[in-house]
């Protein structure tokens, strides 16, 4: 397949680090040093589908294709209002989508995961295109007296269209089952065959393991994928890389002996949106006009599960 559409959205308000240590015992001083990031954009009044519904007209407006020309949308979605039904059925009915269409919950490497089953059904001779959004909320999945969560989260949506072509190179998924690094719970309805109380528990995360599990996942899922494809790191273009945390970014820049400049980031003006992060970036380099064709992008994400994955694909 191949990309020609992008698009992102994001909610209104800014929240900058000094906003929330108004609130916390933080400082834009720790916050920046052990995250890089500065602000982020947070969900007030604004509903998730609208978000997500943004997204997608705007990449199916620069790919130059109708609702109606999708054969099948995929959602990466971790929380929304909705338990049912997915957030991909709430925003086809605002964007007018009719095609086959269903949510992943594969959390920060969510991207990465769509693409690689957006190929699959392609490859199948199932779809000719295909859209991929990503809408999360990550700040409505955390307490907002967790300084060791709240702080890390910005909420937005990107999205892609794809259409025919052979410009996805290979893709590599990958996982380490643990529910014990990062994880939330929410309570379902009360039953009367059910004794035991569910708690709702807002996220929780084991940073420094995470972390740990982030560069090593990233550093050998891309050089796997590289060796895998034939291609030489020195002849990718650009790593767009999950915007969880910049020294992670550092550490896989270091590791991998790439310039800085060949992974971009916006980490700082929007925190980690989750599976939102990847497309996101694609989506303000592509509109700065940062891609030209032929050039090898390279897609790496991690994140609860745990899940990692990374794809290369060809501009
Ligand atoms: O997208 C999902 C994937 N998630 C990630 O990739 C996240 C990966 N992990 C990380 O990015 C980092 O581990 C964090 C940014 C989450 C944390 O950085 P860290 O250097 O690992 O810090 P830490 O958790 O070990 O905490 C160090 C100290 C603790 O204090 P003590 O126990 O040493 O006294 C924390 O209580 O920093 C304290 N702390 C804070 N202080 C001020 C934790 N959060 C804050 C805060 N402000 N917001």
């Amino acid at each position: 397949m191949r990309i020609i559409g992008t698009g992102s959205a994001l909610p209104k308000k800014v929240v900058t680090n000094e906003m929330i240590a108004q609130f916390l015992d933080t400082s834009d001083e720790w916050i920046s040093t052990r995250t890089g990031i500065k602000s982020r954009h947070v969900i007030t009044d604004e509903k998730l589908e609208d978000l997500g519904a943004e997204a997608v007209m705007k990449a199916l407006e620069m790919s130059g294709l109708q609702a109606s020309d999708i054969d099948l949308f995929i959602a990466s979605n971790v929380v929304s209002e909705y338990g049912t039904p997915g957030i991909s059925c709430v925003v086809a009915a605002k964007v007018g989508l009719n095609c086959p269409m269903f949510d992943i919950n594969c959390a920060c490497p969510g991207f990465v995961y769509a693409l690689d089953m957006a190929e699959a059904y392609y490859k199948a001779g199932k779809v000719k295109n295909v859209l991929i959004a990503c809408i999360e909320e990550p700040t409505r999945m955390v307490s907002w007296e967790d300084r060791s969560t709240c702080v890390l989260f910005g909420d937005g949506a990107g999205a892609v269209v794809l259409t025919e072509g052979d410009n996805i190179k290979g893709t590599k998924l990958h996982s380490e089952p643990d529910i014990d690094k990062i994880w939330m719970t929410r309570a379902l309805t009360d039953s009367p065959y059910v004794t035991v109380k569910e708690p709702d528990v807002a996220l929780q995360m084991k940073g420094r393991e995470v972390f740990r599990f982030a560069v090593n996942a990233c550093t050998n899922g891309v050089k796997d994928l590289l060796d895998e494809v034939g291609i030489k790191k020195e002849d990718v273009s650009w790593f767009m890389v999950h915007q969880a945390n910049k020294r992670i970014l550092d550490a896989i820049v270091d590791y991998m002996k790439v310039p800085q400049e060949r992974c971009p980031m916006n980490i700082q003006d929007h925190g980690n949106s989750s599976s939102a992060s990847c497309p996101i970036l694609l989506d303000e380099c592509n509109r700065k006009g940062m891609f030209k064709k032929g050039d090898i992008i390279v897609f790496s994400a991690f994140g609860a599960g745990l899940l990692s994955g990374a794809a290369v694909i060809e501009w």
